[in-house]
C-alpha cells in the first residue's frame, strides 16, 4: 500500500454533528524504534506488546461549520487544555490531506488517561492512537462500505503521523511496524503480528516501576534526531532487523531465555545510542541501575524468567510470564518499590488493543 491509498476523495453521507469515543492503550516495544526519516518513517522495524490498562480515553464531538480552516478545543480531565493544542494542530495539519472532513467541522476533543499524566509514561502512543481512531470512526460514518481491515490500517497510518509508536497501539497483542523481510508490516502503519505465538507469551505481565515521574529530559523528537549522523546508526538499524528476525523464532518456540537476551539488549542499546550521540545523554537514574541489578540477581537466584525493558527515560518495565505473577509482585513489593518515586508502580499486562466505547 502507498500513502495515496489512504486519501479518500469524497464522502457519500452528510452529517451535521455527532460524537465518537475510543479507549486506546499504550504499548511497550521489545525491539525499539529509535531513528526516523521525514514524515515519521522509521529507520528500522520495531515490535511491541500492546498493554491492557494504561490507556487514553478520548471522545470527539463534531459539528459542521461554515468557516474554512481547522478548528478544535481540547479538554483534559474535564478542563480546557491549551498545552496540548500545538501538538494536535501539527497532527491535524499533517493528516488533513488524508481526512479531508477535518476542515468541515469544529471538534471538541475530551481526553483523559487511566495512568497519572505526570508518571513519565509516554502518553503520546495511547493519546494519538485514541484520537486517530475517533477520526476514523467519523470518517466511517461519512462513508459507505468501510472495510474493517482498511479501518485499522488507516487508523494506524494516521496515528503514526501523530507519534510513531502510536501506530502500534490499535491492535493487540503484538504489533510490528516498519518494513522488514519477514513480516507483512510496512513503514506506513503497524500490523498485528500474525506469526505463531507460544503460550509462554500469553497474558505476559508488565509492571511499570516509576523511577522518575518528571518531564522527559529528552523529547522523543529530539532523541530520534540524534540518530542522524550517529557513528553507530547503521549497525544499530541492521541489529534491529536481526533482533526482530530472531524474536520471531523465539515467539514461536517459547524460548524465554533468548527472549530475555533480545529484550534487555534492545533496551540497553537504546540507552547506549543516547549515551554515544552528540550531544549525549544519560537517561537512566541510579535507581534504574539498582532495579536492573536486583532483577538480574532475583532471576539468577530464583530461576525466574523476569526481565526488564526501558523507554527513553528512567522508568523500568518489568516483564514476566503470568505463572510468576504472585512471586514477582512479592519481590517488587519487598525489594524494588524502595527505588520507585513515592513507591509508585503500575501493574499492567498484554492486551487486545483499542476499544470503541
Ligand atoms: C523509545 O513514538 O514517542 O519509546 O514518533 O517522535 O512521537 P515520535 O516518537 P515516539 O518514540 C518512541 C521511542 C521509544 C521506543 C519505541 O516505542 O519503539
Amino acid at each position: 500500500m502507498t500513502e495515496q491509498d489512504f486519501i479518500l476523495r469524497s464522502y457519500n453521507t452528510e452529517i451535521e454533528s455527532g460524537s465518537v469515543k475510543w479507549s486506546s492503550p499504550s504499548n511497550i516495544a521489545l525491539v525499539k524504534y529509535w531513528g526516523k526519516r521525514d514524515n515519521q518513517i522509521p529507520e528500522n522495524p520495531s515490535i511491541s506488546f500492546t498493554l491492557s490498562d494504561c490507556k487514553t480515553i478520548t471522545q470527539v464531538t463534531y459539528s459542521k461549520k461554515s468557516s474554512s480552516g481547522l478548528s478544535f478545543d481540547v479538554y483534559f480531565k474535564g478542563e480546557k487544555n491549551e498545552a496540548f493544542k500545538p501538538k494536535i494542530q501539527t497532527f491535524f495539519e499533517r493528516i488533513q490531506i488524508f481526512v479531508p472532513f477535518l476542515k468541515d467541522y469544529h471538534f471538541k476533543i475530551e481526553t483523559s488517561n487511566t495512568f497519572p499524566h505526570s508518571s513519565g509514561i509516554a502518553s503520546s502512543a495511547s493519546g494519538m492512537s485514541a484520537l486517530a481512531l475517533c477520526l476514523m470512526s467519523i470518517e466511517q460514518e461519512l462513508s459507505e462500505n468501510y472495510p474493517k481491515d482498511f479501518f485499522n490500517r488507516k487508523a494506524s497510518f494516521l496515528a503514526r503521523l501523530g507519534s510513531g509508536s502510536a501506530c502500534r497501539s490499535i491492535e493487540g497483542e503484538l504489533v510490528v511496524w516498519g518494513q522488514n523481510e519477514s513480516t507483512e508490516s510496512s513503514d506506513l502503519f503497524g500490523v498485528r503480528y500474525s506469526g505463531e505465538i507460544h503460550p509462554n507469551f500469553k497474558d505476559y505481565q508488565d509492571a511499570i516501576l516509576l523511577v522518575d515521574k518528571g518531564e522527559k529530559q529528552v523529547s522523543s523528537t529530539v532523541g530520534h534526531k540524534l540518530m542522524f549522523g550517529h557513528p553507530f546508526a547503521k549497525e544499530r538499524f541492521s541489529q534491529a532487523h536481526h533482533n526482530l528476525e530472531k524474536l520471531k523464532g523465539v515467539l514461536a518456540s517459547g524460548d524465554l531465555e533468548t527472549f530475555i537476551k533480545i529484550v534487555e539488549s534492545e533496551a540497553l542499546t537504546l540507552h547506549a545510542m543516547m549515551m554515544t550521540s552528540m550531544p549525549y545523554f544519560i537517561l537512566m537514574k541510579p535507581n534504574t541501575l539498582e532495579i536492573i541489578n536486583r532483577i538480574w540477581k532475583y532471576r539468577e537466584e530464583n530461576n525466574s524468567k523476569i526481565c526488564f525493558t526501558l523507554d527513553a527515560g528512567a522508568n523500568v518495565h518489568v516483564l514476566f510470564p503470568k505463572n510468576e505473577k504472585s512471586k514477582v509482585y512479592d519481590f517488587i513489593k519487598s525489594e524494588l518499590v524502595a527505588y520507585c518515586q513515592n513507591g509508585h508502580y503500575i501493574c499492567d499486562s498484554v492486551g487486545e488493543g483499542a476499544i470503541k466505547l
